[in-house]
């Protein structure tokens, strides 16, 4: 699918964008392992969650009804019939690459081309030093990965980068094993795996930047799962760098693990509002109202990058609409995600017109260059079509994104979403 998008002239609505993706993936997984029944509301209706309950369903979990609300059945999982397909999903795959190295069974995991082109000897090397057999292509550099684990062992280990897709793999994995699991974080990364193991029975202790868990059956607790910030984050871009704009973004998950879109935003001079601040289910959540506003250049890097890190694409789009020379470093991470987003954000902003340079961690973004829509690519990454869909709003003339469709990996009804802001965004 092609989408084609023009600037409104007033962009003003009001969204609720879909259930958290990270959590999604984790109200899934645990329930599966643990002891008895558990509901969830407002599942990530995206690929990537559908990508985890299929995995699930193929090791045995019983999960019961249709859409974002089901039962999960938690128990004991079995060797699996055929090789399991985690499909675009980073996340089902690193966060099931810990559960089954906890399991005695034989079992095979593989995905999409990008999947298949992702770093797994992050996730292969700690898990063979706790005792699980695990291999995969280049020596357990690259999926398919196989897996004939039991009889782990707790360890102590260093993180080499500050991720919570690694981190939750091996906490997942400590569950399993005989001893503490004690681990030391580069940098704070997302803790959704850390307040859910301890709603659910599990005794995980933080100090500073470790991280430790201790052997344990998971007791089923129910879920609802905010909105997502990562999705709500176009929104507030495109309310922020549009020039008459008011946009109401609903039931957004505010972890603080989560919210470095909203410092970054600020520190940039947005007109950004946080309101209706409460807890549900243990997770932060608010209400977001973002306005059109006269931005300016801010330095992204460091401790900051973890809390952003699926955003830094349409944060560097912000940054084309700020006065001044945005830079963004200690991003390199982003080059090993669906896509090398450094890349990919860089060449199609230049595309539009924008004044982007690539470094080898981040980008340099002057601002001030106005957008004119251009015919631009996906790259099968969700993220970079949903950045150049929201380019298209601030554009002159009309931008074009091939291979559109990828935004349903996090976010099916995206283009709609985006249809219904305001008269003739979308031809
Ligand atoms: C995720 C962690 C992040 C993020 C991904 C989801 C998670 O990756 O990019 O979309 O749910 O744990 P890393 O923290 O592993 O870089």
């Amino acid at each position: 699918m092609q989408a084609a998008v023009r600037r409104p002239k007033r962009l003003t609505g009001t969204i609720t964008p879909p259930g958290d993706k990270s959590i999604s993936h984790r109200a899934a997984i645990f329930n599966a392992i643990a002891d008895g029944e558990a509901r969830i509301d407002n599942y990530g209706p995206g690929a990537d969650c559908q990508s985890t309950l299929r995995v699930l369903r193929a090791l045995g979990t019983q999960i019961d009804g249709k859409g974002s609300s089901f039962t999960v059945h938690g128990g004991i999982l079995q060797e699996p019939a055929d090789v399991l397909n985690t499909g675009n999903s980073g996340t089902t795959t690193r966060l099931m690459a810990g559960v089954l190295a906890g399991q005695s069974f034989l079992s095979v995991m593989t995905g999409d081309k990008s999947i298949r082109s992702r770093p797994m000897g992050r996730i292969v090397d700690p898990l063979r030093l706790m005792g699980a057999e695990v291999d995969g292509r280049s020596g357990g550099k690259l999926a398919p990965l196989t897996f004939r684990g039991g009889a782990l062992h707790g360890i102590e280990y260093r993180l080499p980068v500050a991720s919570a897709q690694l981190k939750s793999a091996l906490l997942l994995a400590g569950l399993f094993a005989d001893g503490e699991t004690v681990l030391a974080q580069p940098a704070l990364s997302r803790d959704h795996t850390e307040l859910m193991f301890r709603a659910m029975g599990a005794e995980v202790i933080e100090d500073g930047l470790s991280v430790s868990v201790k052997p344990a059956r998971l007791r089923a607790v129910d879920v609802s799962v905010p909105a997502d910030i990562s999705s709500a984050a176009y929104w507030l871009v495109a309310a922020v760098c549009h020039p008459d704009a008011e946009l109401t973004v609903m039931g957004v998950g505010t972890n603080p693990t989560r919210t470095g879109i909203l410092d970054v935003l600020q520190a940039m001079g947005a007109d950004l509002s946080v309101v209706n601040e409460r807890i549900e289910g243990g997770e932060q959540v608010a209400d977001l109202v973002a306005r059109s506003s006269k931005l300016h250049a801010t330095e992204i890097a460091g401790d900051l990058i973890p809390r952003l890190v699926d955003e830094v694409p349409v944060l560097a789009l912000a940054a084309c609409f700020a006065e001044g020379t945005t830079v963004i470093r200690d991003a390199s991470e982003l080059r090993v995600k669906e896509s090398d987003r450094l890349q990919a954000t860089c060449k199609e902003l230049n595309r539009m017109g924008a004044a982007v340079e690539e470094l080898d961690d981040g980008l340099r973004i002057t601002g001030g260059h106005a957008l004119t829509g251009a015919a631009c690519r996906s790259y099968a990454d969700h993220r970079i079509a949903m950045t150049l869909g929201i380019a298209g709003l601030l554009a002159a003339g009309e931008t074009t994104i091939a291979a559109a469709e990828t935004a349903s990996i996090s976010y099916p009804s995206f283009w709609d979403d985006l249809a219904g802001l305001g008269d003739g965004v979308k031809s």
